[in-house]
Order: structure tokens, then sequence, then C-alpha cells
């Protein structure tokens, strides 16, 4: 072997082992990094999850699942799992911005979800899609936080 071809063979091998890591540890779908500086115009607030929480059982739980542990009733058909999105080293490693981007884009099966939602729907979504590695250990706590302190019935009753 000519020594410029090893040299290439070497390089393209580490190319190779790095991408097969990093499918391996779920980091090989990276955002651009204007992704990661784009900052979030939606305040995390009991409300934007509550939004978030809806808009996610309506266009996401399908795959992800409910909790969004990555086994929704679509899962198994897929050609690649979807994320278990309530692992907190998954979520620890990207900006608001980045998980904006991925819903807005989608990647091969999920579908770009800014054809079809505002960017606004889709900062609620990240701002809910933050809270369910926690949510996922703690229910109560979120069912606590996003119950209004007064109910309708309550403010109706007064004299
Ligand atoms: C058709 C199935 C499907 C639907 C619907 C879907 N996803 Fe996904 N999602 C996937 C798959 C599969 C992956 C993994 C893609 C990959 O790594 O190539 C993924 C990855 C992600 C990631 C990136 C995780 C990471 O670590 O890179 C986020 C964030 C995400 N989805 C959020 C959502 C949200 C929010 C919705 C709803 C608005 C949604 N997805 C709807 C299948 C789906």
């Amino acid at each position: 072997m000519l020594p410029w071809t090893a040299g290439r063979t070497a390089i393209a091998l580490v190319a190779a082992a790095a991408a097969a890591a990093a499918l391996a540890d779920g980091t090989a779908w990276i955002a651009p990094p204007e992704a990661a500086a784009l900052r979030n115009p939606v305040a995390p607030s009991p409300l934007s999850w509550q939004h978030g929480g809806r808009l996610f059982a309506r266009h996401c739980s399908v795959c992800h699942g409910e909790a969004g542990k990555g086994d929704g009733p679509e899962s198994g058909e897929l050609k690649t799992r979807p994320a278990d999105l309530t692992d907190p080293r998954r979520l620890g490693r990207m900006h608001d911005g980045e998980i904006f981007w991925k819903i807005g884009h989608g990647r091969d099966p999920m579908p770009p979800f800014s054809r079809i939602l505002s960017d606004q729907a889709i900062w609620h979504l990240t701002n809910f899609v933050r809270t369910l590695p926690e949510r996922s250990s703690d229910p109560e706590r979120f069912a606590r936080l996003e119950t209004p302190a007064v109910s309708l019935p309550t403010v109706l009753s007064c004299p």
C-alpha cells in the first residue's frame, strides 16, 4: 500500500469509528451551530408547558410515547427508533435553540414540524420537552404546578 493511501485509509477508519460512536450514544443528529445561538423568546412557565404538552400529545406521542420515552404506538414501525426524551443526558447536551431547530426541521422518519406549526408553538414544545426528564421522575409535581390555583366554579360561586 502506498504511504498516502495508508494515511487516507487511517483517516477514513477514524471518521467511521467516530460516526459509529456518535450513533451508539445517540448524538448523531447534530443541529448546526447557528441553532444553538437562537434565543428562546417564550419563558418557561406552567402555562407554556401545558400548551406544549397538548401539542406533544397531538403531534409527538405517536412516536415518542405519551411520557416521551420513545415508545409510542408507531415506534416499532420506524427505521430509526424515536429518541428517549426523558434522558437527562440527552437533553443536557442540547440548547433550547437546538431542540427548536430539530422539531422544526425533523429528520426522516420525524417530519419537519415548521411546515404545520408556528415558531411560537415550537418554542412551547421546546419548553415542554425540557421538562420531560424531571416530569418522568416526578409527574405529580408538574400536575400540581399546571393545575390553576383557583378553578372556575370557585370564582363563579363568590358573592
Ligand atoms: C414519525 C415519528 C416521529 C414523530 C411524529 C416525532 N418524532 Fe421526534 N424523533 C423521531 C425519531 C425517529 C427521532 C430520532 C431521529 C434521529 O436521531 O435520526 C426523533 C428525534 C427527536 C428529537 C431529537 C433528539 C436528539 O437527541 O437529537 C427531538 C427533540 C424530537 N424528536 C422531538 C419531537 C417532537 C417535539 C415531536 C412532535 C412535535 C416529534 N419529535 C415528533 C420520530 C418522531
